[in-house]
C-alpha cells in the first residue's frame, strides 16, 4: 500500500462524505474510522517509512485525520440523540389514561379501633399495648378469676405448649394487671388489642376478635364518673342523640358490674336484626375495679378506687359499616376490604 499524502486526502474525503442517517450507520462509521481495526491506524504505522523531511508533516496530517473522524462522530451522535428524543416526545400520547394507582385502605377493624382510641385520647387516656401471649396470673388470677371459674374452662381458653400457665389472652383485661403492677396511680389508659377464645366460628362470633379496654384509677373515682365517660363515648361514636343503658351484670374483676347497650332503634331491617328486635346493641362490659384486684396488683384500695370497661370492636364495626358476617373481617379478601373509607 502506498501511504502517500493523496491517500490521506482520500480518507479525509471518505470521513466527510460518509452517509450517516441512523445509529446503525453511525456504528459502522465508528468501526471503520475509530474502532480497534480502523483504517487510520495503519497510517500511523507507516510513519517510519516516510522520508525524514516529511515525517513531521505526515504525522500531523494523520493525527488531524483522527480528530476529524472523532469530531464528525460526536457531532452526528449528538444530533441523532436529540432527534431521537424529540421523536419520543412527539410520539407520546398525552391523552392515554394513566396507570391506575392501587391505593391501600385501612381494615374496617383498624378504622373502628382508631376511632375509639381517638375518642378516649381526647379526654386524656393514654394507649397501653401488651402481649397477646399471656400467663395465667395476668389473664385470670390477678383479675380475681378463681381457679374453678368457668371462664378458665379448656373450652374457652387456648392454652399453649401443653401447659396451663401460658395462654392466648381471652380479654384485654390482662393489660389492666400489666399496667397496675408497673405504674402508680393516677392511671388512665386504654388498651386496644386482639383476644382469643375457643369458640365455634359463625356469622356472629369468631375465635379471634378485638377489644378496647379502659382503666381509670385515682382517688375518689366513682360510678358516676364511669357512666359520664361512657355516655361521652356513645355520643362521640353514635351521635349527639345517642342513648345508653347500663344493665347490672357480673364480672369477677369489677363490683358492681354492668353491661352497656347503645340505642340503635328498630326502624331499619338492619338495626332490627342487629339488636334482635330490642333496639339495644350490647357493646361493652364495665364496672368499678374490685378492691381485691387492686390488692392483687399492689395498689392500696383504701386510698384508690377506679373503673374499668372492655368493649368489643367487631360488633361495632359490623354495625357502622353494615357488614352482615364477622368472618368477612378475617378473610382479608381485598375486594371486600377496598370498600371501606377511613371517614366514619
Ligand atoms: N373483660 C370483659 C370481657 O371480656 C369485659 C370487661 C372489661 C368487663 C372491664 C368489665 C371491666 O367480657
Amino acid at each position: 500500500m502506498n501511504f502517500s499524502f493523496e491517500n490521506l486526502e482520500e480518507i479525509f474525503k471518505q470521513i466527510n462524505a460518509y452517509e450517516i442517517k441512523s445509529s446503525d450507520d453511525l456504528e459502522q462509521f465508528r468501526i471503520k474510522f475509530l474502532g480497534t481495526k480502523n483504517v487510520i491506524k495503519p497510517l500511523f504505522g507507516a510513519i517510519k517509512d516516510i522520508p525524514n523531511d516529511q515525517k513531521k508533516n505526515y504525522g500531523q496530517e494523520v493525527n488531524s485525520l483522527k480528530s476529524v473522524a472523532e469530531t464528525r462522530y460526536e457531532e452526528v451522535k449528538t444530533h441523532l440523540d436529540a432527534t431521537q428524543k424529540s421523536k419520543a416526545i412527539a410520539d407520546l400520547d398525552l391523552t392515554l389514561p394513566g396507570e391506575p394507582l392501587n391505593m391501600g385502605s385501612q381494615h374496617p377493624v383498624s378504622i373502628m379501633m382508631n376511632k375509639i382510641i381517638d375518642i378516649f385520647e381526647k379526654i386524656g387516656f393514654a394507649v397501653a399495648e401488651e402481649r397477646e401471649i399471656e400467663d395465667d396470673w395476668h389473664n385470670f388470677s390477678a383479675m380475681n378469676t378463681p381457679e374453678d371459674h368457668p371462664a378458665r374452662d379448656m373450652q374457652d381458653t387456648f392454652y399453649l405448649m401443653d401447659s396451663t400457665k401460658y395462654l392466648l389472652r381471652t380479654h384485654t383485661s390482662s393489660v389492666q394487671a400489666r399496667v397496675m403492677t408497673t405504674q402508680k396511680p393516677p392511671i388512665r389508659i386504654i388498651a386496644p388489642g386482639r383476644v382469643y377464645r375457643n369458640e365455634t366460628i359463625s356469622a356472629r362470633s369468631h375465635c379471634q376478635f378485638h377489644q378496647v379496654e379502659g382503666l381509670y384509677i385515682d382517688e375518689k373515682v366513682s360510678f358516676a364518673d364511669l357512666k359520664q365517660t361512657l355516655l361521652y363515648f356513645a355520643k362521640e361514636m353514635y351521635g349527639e342523640n345517642a342513648k345508653i343503658r347500663l344493665r347490672p351484670s357480673y364480672f369477677p374483676f369489677t363490683e358492681p358490674s354492668a353491661e352497656m347497650d347503645v340505642w340503635l332503634g328498630t326502624e331499619t331491617e338492619k338495626t332490627y336484626r342487629l339488636t334482635k328486635g330490642t333496639g339495644w346493641l350490647e357493646i361493652m362490659g364495665c364496672g368499678m375495679v374490685d378492691p381485691q384486684v387492686l390488692v392483687n396488683c399492689g395498689i392500696d384500695p383504701e386510698k384508690y378506687s377506679g373503673y374499668a370497661f372492655g368493649m368489643g370492636v367487631e360488633r361495632q364495626a359490623l354495625t357502622k359499616f353494615d357488614i352482615g358476617d364477622i368472618r368477612l373481617l378475617f378473610e382479608n379478601d381485598v375486594r371486600f376490604l377496598k370498600q371501606f373509607s377511613t371517614v366514619i
